[in-house]
C-alpha cells in the first residue's frame, strides 16, 4: 500500500477509536436527547410534584447527589441497598437516619422508565439532575444551570468509602479542605459547595457541640438553639441552616457573617481574619448572581467525579439493586 494512504489510514483508525473508546467518553448536555427527549421533563416534574408535598425534598435530593458523588465517584453508589458481598453505603456514619429522599428516586425511575419504554435513564444521572431541578425550583430560573449526562451506575458500593470521604460537620478549615482536594475540588469549590446549606435541615446531634462549646458563635443564636438541641435528648430535632430553609438563596452566607453558621464545618469557612475564605463568603453574601453563577460551575465539577461511561457499569432496572443477568 502506498505509503501516503497507509499514514492516513492510521489516522482515521486512532480518530474513529478515540471517538469510540469508552476511556474517553465524556458526558454532555444533550444525551438523552435522542434517546428519550422526555427525560428530563418528567424527572422535573416528578421534582415539582415532591417539593410541593414536601419542600425538605429538595434539599434532601440535593444532599444525595453529593453523597453519591465524593463516594468513588457520582454513580448512584448511595443508592444501593446492603447485599451478602458488601455493605452498602446508606448505614455510614454520615448518611445513617440522614439521608433521605429514596422513594422520590424510585418514583423517577418508574417514570422515566414508563416514558422511554425502556431503561435508559441511569440512576447517577437521575440524582444529578433531581438535584439541579431542586436548586432551580426552590432558588427560580437565576439558579438554573446545565446538567451534564451520560454516567453509569455502579455495581458495588462501600460502606468503608463513605466513612472515609464524606466530610464530619466537627471537621476545621483545613480539614475540609483536605477533604475537597482529594476530590479534586479547591477552595472556592468548597465555600460555593457549601452554600448547599442555603436549603434544608440538620439534626441537633451534628450541631450540639458547636451551640455549646465554640466561640466563634453569635450568643443569641446559641441560646436559641439549645432550646431545640439540649445537652441531653432531643438528638433528632431540627434546625435550618438558614432562616430560608425552602428558598434558594445567599441567606446562609449573610447568616456566616454574623457567626450563625449552624454547623462547625459553616462557620469554618468564615472567621472575621481577611481570609480567602472570608472574601468569598462576604461575595457571596452580597452577590446572588455570582453565586448563582460560580454554584453552577461547581455542581457540574462535582457532579464530574469520576462517572462511569461506554461500557462501564450498567443502567440499572432498580436504584436500589444491581441488575442480575
Ligand atoms: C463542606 C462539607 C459539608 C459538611 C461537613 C456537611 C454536613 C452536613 C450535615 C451534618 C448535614 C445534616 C444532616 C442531618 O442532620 O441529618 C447536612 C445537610 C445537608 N447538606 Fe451538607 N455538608 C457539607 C457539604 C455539602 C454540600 C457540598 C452540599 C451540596 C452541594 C450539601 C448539601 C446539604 C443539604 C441540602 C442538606 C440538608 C438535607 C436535608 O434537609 O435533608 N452539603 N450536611
Ligand atoms: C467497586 O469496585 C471497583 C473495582 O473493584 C472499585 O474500583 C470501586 O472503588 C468500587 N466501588 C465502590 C463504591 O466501592
Ligand atoms: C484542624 O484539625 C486537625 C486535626 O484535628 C489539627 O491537627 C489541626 O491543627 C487543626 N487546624 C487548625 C487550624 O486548628
Ligand atoms: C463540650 O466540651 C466538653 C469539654 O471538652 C465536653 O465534655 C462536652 O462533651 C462537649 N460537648 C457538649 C455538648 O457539651
Amino acid at each position: 500500500m502506498d505509503s501516503h494512504i497507509q499514514f492516513y489510514l492510521v489516522i482515521f483508525m486512532v480518530t474513529v477509536a478515540t471517538v469510540l473508546s469508552p476511556a474517553v467518553a465524556k458526558l454532555t448536555p444533550n444525551y438523552y436527547d435522542r434517546i428519550c427527549p422526555k427525560a428530563l421533563p418528567i424527572i422535573k416534574s416528578v421534582v415539582k410534584q415532591a417539593i410541593y408535598r414536601e419542600p425538605r425534598i429538595g434539599a434532601s435530593l440535593l444532599r444525595l447527589h453529593f453523597h453519591d458523588c465524593f463516594v468513588n465517584g457520582c454513580d448512584a453508589s448511595v443508592l444501593l441497598d446492603d447485599t451478602p458481598t458488601f455493605r452498602g453505603e446508606k448505614t455510614a456514619f454520615p448518611n445513617i437516619n440522614s439521608i433521605r429522599g429514596f422513594e422520590v428516586v424510585d418514583q423517577i425511575k418508574a417514570a422515566v422508565t414508563k416514558a422511554c419504554r425502556r431503561d435508559v435513564v441511569s440512576c447517577a444521572d437521575i440524582l444529578a439532575i433531581a438535584a439541579r431541578d431542586s436548586v432551580a425550583i426552590l432558588g427560580g430560573n437565576q439558579y438554573w444551570y446545565q446538567v451534564l449526562l451520560g454516567r453509569r451506575d455502579a455495581r458495588n458500593a462501600s460502606w468503608d468509602a463513605a466513612n472515609a470521604n464524606l466530610p464530619p460537620p466537627f471537621f476545621n478549615f483545613s480539614q475540609l479542605i483536605t477533604n475537597f482536594n482529594s476530590h479534586g475540588l479547591n477552595l472556592k469549590d468548597l465555600v460555593v459547595l457549601s452554600g448547599g446549606h442555603t436549603i434544608g435541615f440538620a439534626k441537633c446531634a451534628t450541631f450540639r457541640d458547636r451551640i455549646f462549646n465554640d466561640t466563634n458563635i453569635d450568643t443569641t443564636f446559641a441560646a436559641n438553639l439549645q432550646k431545640t438541641c439540649p445537652r441531653i435528648g432531643g438528638d433528632n430535632n431540627l434546625a435550618p441552616f438558614d432562616s430560608t430553609p425552602k428558598k434558594v438563596d445567599t441567606a446562609y452566607y449573610t447568616s456566616l457573617l454574623y457567626k450563625r453558621g449552624l454547623l462547625h464545618s459553616d462557620q469554618e469557612l468564615f472567621k472575621g481574619d481577611g481570609s480567602q475564605s472570608d472574601n468569598l463568603v462576604l461575595k457571596y453574601s452580597k452577590d446572588s448572581y455570582a453565586f448563582a453563577k460560580d454554584f453552577g460551575v461547581s455542581m457540574i465539577k462535582m457532579g464530574n467525579l469520576k462517572p462511569l461511561t461506554g461500557k462501564k457499569g450498567e443502567i440499572r432496572c432498580n436504584c436500589r439493586k444491581v441488575n442480575s443477568y
